[in-house]
């Protein structure tokens, strides 16, 4: 307790971030520690799960030091223990609940399991402190891309889904294809802007009239081959203006599934989080949309889109605050739903 209001211990280890948060009350970020791994695993081009593991075990406690430390507090004034339990790679969330159940245990204190996309939507609670539900959520990030009817702090109505790949994933493949890198999104995002994004006019995947799944599976597959026609014809490759054209065609399938599911639902306020929420165009068009709609548009700064353990300790607290507290059979679910 600080002042007489509640502190949360978030913790996150669903992939290759390993973060400890400190939160007051519901929304006040006392410190959110991030040890990020991209570096350890560029050389291999994703994420490698038992290198990830093997990380989370060494980072995990100078982590949690760090951010008690950053929000002057000790082990004594936290009051509840919030931790992502799914979805995510089985061997990283295990670190991360092993860790938050032994401090449940030894303090005595509540433990609260969150599932990892409640936590993105959560992180836009934090900036936007007079934010409520009801809202419509588009969650885009390397594993995950679903609109969710948000209805109340702990009430969700998943509306669409991807059938294949995540948005993420597929800004990951194609930069690989195009050598850009890894981390492949950023890198896009980046090469975009030098880039026509109309060179090239890759298909929008729309599914039936009036889905609003997503599929992503084949524009890697369009990529390529186009990559593979442009050589056999001996032209030169603009890598550019192939980012730009692949970065608008699945931009426009996320923003217009999205505007048609708040136009449904009757929601006038949207939000988008999950790292993809921090592409530019996916910002600037969804803003120019929402303008014309008469919608809201809501999104966390970068450093919040990515995974975190401040969104993890603000779901956390909303669950706890509905009562629906965890005991220590609590696991780790890699394919968890919402
Ligand atoms: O939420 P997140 O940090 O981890 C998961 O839960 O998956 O999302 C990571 C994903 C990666 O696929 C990364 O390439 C993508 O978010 N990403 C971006 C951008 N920044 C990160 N995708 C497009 N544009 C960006 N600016
Ligand atoms: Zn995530």
């Amino acid at each position: 307790m600080k002042d007489n209001k509640l502190i949360t211990l978030g913790i996150e280890t669903s992939c290759d971030e390993t973060s400890a948060a400190v939160i007051l009350e519901e929304r006040e970020v006392l410190s959110n520690v991030i040890a990020s791994q991209i570096k350890v695993h560029q050389a291999f081009g994703g994420v490698v799960p038992e290198i990830a593991s093997r990380h989370h075990l060494n980072n995990i406690n100078p982590v949690i030091d760090q951010a008690l430390k950053e929000a002057d507090i000790t082990l004594k004034d936290v009051d509840l223990i919030g931790v992502t339990s799914g979805p995510g790679l089985v061997g990283a969330l295990l670190i991360g609940l092993a860790t938050a159940k032994s401090m449940a245990y030894v303090l005595k204190k509540p433990l609260i399991g969150v599932h990892h996309i409640q936590g993105h939507i959560s992180a836009i609670y934090i900036e936007h402190k007079e934010l409520e539900p009801p809202f419509l959520a588009l969650v885009v990030s390397g594993g995950h891309t679903s609109i969710v009817d948000v209805t109340d702090y702990n009430s969700y109505t998943v509306l669409g889904s991807t059938r294949d790949d995540a948005a993420g994933e597929a800004f990951d493949k194609v930069a690989r294809v195009l050598g850009l890198g890894y981390p492949g999104g950023p890198l896009i995002d980046e090469a975009a802007k030098k880039g026509n994004p109309h060179a090239v006019e890759f298909k929008r995947v729309f599914l039936e009239k009036g889905s609003l799944d997503f599929s992503f599976s084949g524009i890697k597959t369009g990529v390529l081959n186009h990559l593979n026609t442009e050589k056999l014809k001996g032209n030169q490759i603009n890598v550019n203006d192939i980012a730009a054209s692949f970065q608008l065609s699945v931009i426009e399938v996320l923003v217009g599934k999205t505007i048609m599911a708040a136009e449904r639902t009757k929601r006038d306020k949207v939000v988008i989080a999950g790292g993809v929420a921090a592409n530019s165009l996916l910002r600037d068009m969804m803003k120019d949309e929402c303008e014309r709609k008469g919608f809201s548009l809501y999104f966390p700064s970068p450093i919040l889109c990515t995974d975190n353990a401040a969104m993890i300790g603000c779901a956390a607290y909303y669950k706890y605050k509905s009562g629906l507290e965890d005991n220590f059979f609590l696991d780790a679910y890699p394919n968890m739903a919402l």
